[in-house]
Parts: C-alpha cells; sequence; structure tokens
C-alpha cells in the first residue's frame, strides 16, 4: 500500500537530512548564499544554480554557505545542448530588433560560448555538496558513478514522463517534476520541443509518481501552504519553491522586477525564447510581447543569450523592468516580502494542518 503523504514526505525529509520537505528551488542569478542559509537554517536545503558560474565560483558559494549554515545544498549545472547552428541573416535581424530596447548589438555578441560542463562538474565533486541537480537531460555513467562514490545525491529535473523515466534509468536519487507554471527556463531535454511539452503540475506530478520508483519533488507555481499541501496529496515526497521566495529580502532582487512580480497576474507571466534562446517563463514585459509579435525569431541558446546580454543588463543597472530577464512564475503574485525562514515555516504549518 501507499505511504500517507505524511509518511512519503517524512521519509524524505529523513534521507535528506531536512526539517521538512520544502526546498529552495535553484535559481541561477537569483540564489544568493544569504537566502540559501537562512532557509537551510530553518530546516529547508539551499541551492545555487551554477549554470552561469565559473568553476571555482562553484568552490567559493559553497565555503560561503558553509560558513552561514551546517545545513544542506544543492548546487545545480544544466547539460549542454548541441552546438548552436548559426545563422548571420537571421541574427542581424535579431540585433536590430535588440537595438529598438537596448544599446547597439555588435555582430560578435553573439559568439556566446556554454560554461565549460566537465569544469563545472569537477569543480562541484570537489564542493561536495548534498545534493548535485541537473536540468535540460541527463548525466553519463561515469558521471553518475563520480557521484556516488562522492556521497553526492542527484535530483534531475523533468518535464515529461519519457524524461523521468530517462533519469530514473541513469541513476537519479529523485526527479523533479517540473509544472508548466514554474518560473525560469523549462528543463525540456530537447530544446526544440520545449513548447510542444508544456504539461501543467496538476497532470504531470500524478503521470511521474505513477510510474517512477524514486521519490518526486513537485515544482511550479506552488507559493504557500496550500500548495505544498496539495502537491504531497498528489504524490510528491517534497516540493521546490522558487518564485515565491523572489521578494524576500534574502533575494536581493532589482526592486523593479520585485515590486511587478506582486502585481502580475499569472497570465502576465508567458514562455519566451527571447533572453537566451532556450525557453523560460518570466514576466511578459513589452520587449517580450513585442517580439512574441513581431516574428522575430530568438537565436539559438547561447547565441541569443549573448546577443541580449548588453540589454539586460543596462536594464538590471537602471533598475528597469523592461529587458531585464525577469523570470516569475504563474504565482508570482503570492510572493510575500517577507523573510524567508518566516514564510517557510507559516506555509509548512499550513501544509501540516491541511494534510490528513
Ligand atoms: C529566477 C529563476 C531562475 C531559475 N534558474 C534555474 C536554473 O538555473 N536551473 C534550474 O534547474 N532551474 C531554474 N529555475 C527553475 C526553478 O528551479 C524551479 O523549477 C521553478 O522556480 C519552480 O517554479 P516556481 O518559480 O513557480 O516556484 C529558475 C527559476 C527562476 C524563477
Amino acid at each position: 500500500m501507499d505511504a500517507s503523504a505524511r509518511e512519503r514526505a517524512a521519509g524524505f525529509a529523513r534521507r535528506f537530512g531536512l526539517a521538512m520537505p520544502v526546498l529552495l528551488a535553484p535559481m541561477a542569478g537569483a540564489c544568493p548564499v544569504p537566502l540559501s542559509a537562512a532557509l537551510a537554517n530553518a530546516g529547508s536545503m539551499g541551492a545555487m544554480g551554477a549554470v552561469l558560474s565559473r568553476p571555482e565560483e562553484i568552490g567559493e558559494w559553497m565555503a560561503r554557505f558553509r560558513e552561514a549554515s551546517g545545513g544542506p545544498a544543492q548546487v545545480n549545472l544544466w547539460l549542454p545542448d548541441a552546438p548552436p547552428r548559426r545563422d548571420a541573416a537571421a541574427e542581424a535581424t535579431m540585433r536590430a530588433f535588440l537595438g529598438q530596447w537596448g544599446p547597439e548589438v555588435p555582430a560578435q555578441a553573439g559568439d556566446a560560448t556554454p560554461a565549460d560542463f566537465d569544469a563545472q562538474f569537477d569543480a562541484l565533486i570537489a564542493a561536495r555538496p548534498a545534493v548535485a541537480s541537473t536540468i535540460m537531460g541527463v548525466l553519463a555513467p561515469a558521471q553518475v558513478a563520480r557521484l556516488k562514490a562522492a556521497g553526492i545525491a542527484w535530483f534531475a529535473c523533468a518535464t515529461t514522463l519519457e524524461e523521468a523515466r530517462s533519469a530514473e534509468a541513469a541513476g537519479a536519487d529523485a526527479v523533479v517534476a517540473q509544472g508548466f507554471e514554474a518560473g525560469g527556463h523549462r528543463g525540456a531535454f530537447d530544446p526544440r520541443a520545449a513548447d510542444r511539452q508544456l504539461v501543467g503540475l496538476f497532470s504531470l506530478l500524478p503521470r511521474l509518481v505513477d510510474h517512477l520508483s524514486v521519490p518526486v519533488i513537485a515544482a511550479g507555481g506552488i507559493a504557500d501552504g496550500r500548495g505544498i499541501a496539495a502537491a504531497l496529496m498528489l504524490g510528491a515526497s517534497a516540493v521546490q519553491i522558487g518564485t515565491a521566495f523572489l521578494r524576500t529580502p534574502e533575494a536581493a532582487l532589482p526592486s523593479a522586477w520585485a515590486d511587478v512580480l506582486a502585481t502580475a497576474e499569472p497570465e502576465d507571466t508567458a514562455p519566451t525564447r527571447g533572453f537566451s534562446g532556450r525557453l523560460g517563463r518570466g514576466l511578459a514585459t513589452p520587449y517580450v510581447r513585442a517580439l512574441a509579435e513581431s516574428g522575430v525569431a530568438p537565436a539559438p541558446y547561447p547565441v541569443q543569450r549573448g546577443l541580449t546580454a548588453a540589454m539586460r543588463a543596462q536594464a538590471v543597472r537602471e533598475n528597469r523592468i523592461d529587458g531585464m530577464q525577469a523570470w516569475a512564475g504563474q504565482s508570482a503574485w503570492m510572493a510575500p516580502s517577507r523573510p524567508a525562514a518566516e514564510a517557510l515555516h507559516e506555509w509548512w504549518n499550513h501544509a501540516q494542518a491541511l494534510l490528513p
């Protein structure tokens, strides 16, 4: 017989040294050490989104985290995509479009290269976080063996049952079910398929739970005790929360981004390839809407990331939401501006009261 939601969640928490089955979602550029430490100290797990980090920054982040918390943390990496097909004419059209929203974009801005995954992975092993998490694919057998030998658990993000099955077969210790409500990049293994696989968490979660034997962690649109309890009732062993922590003081987000989150209706967010070339859900700013209506095609990852770098940096410097890569999930409106640990405790207390 199935374990009850409470027993399942308690088993997960015990296994990973947590006081509650509520985790901070890894968010590149939005998971500073103070946010992770505050949550780990409150019985949750810290998270570093390391996709854009140089290898030495992974060790530095973990060292600063360990000074601030004795709790566990996950370090998150992106599996690399195949090298992008370049199209000079299409990039020129995109550069002209971007010039209307930020500084002029030189042709070489598209020469952005992805991070060196192998070097990042070596740094992750050396830094020995409790958990390595991945998105956009699965690790190779030799990499999985290195994690196991180092005593590091592996959480793999999946957006479909097929992806989840391949993660389980590759040796994942838990699978993160990422619903399409989620803020930030979608974890679809095939970058081109991302738009065709936009499954909501209420459909994805039971689908995965009924077919996997490893624990499933629910992510996407969860932003209070009701969402946590609902996910656990649907079979999740734990939840991961991203957007709902973005307005906490510890996240230290640019105020223009944090303020718009508070008033964003669910339909004020949209999936876009307009920032990196990979599909991600963010605030539907005038830039995002204009790009969608223009018919101008974003370049593949990471070319588009390079092309938009100057626009994004200028928007952050000027604290202007337009042009900012302002990722947001559909439950952004629920994100509290209170200290992270306070919100965590309130949500978990409420979830426990709701669970049978
Ligand atoms: C600002 C931001 C950055 C993100 N960066 C990453 C990332 O680097 N790696 C990753 O696996 N997921 C990333 N995500 C997705 C989250 O891990 C998680 O799936 C999502 O936040 C859950 O949905 P929610 O935002 O509705 O809570 C990011 C999300 C946000 C909002």
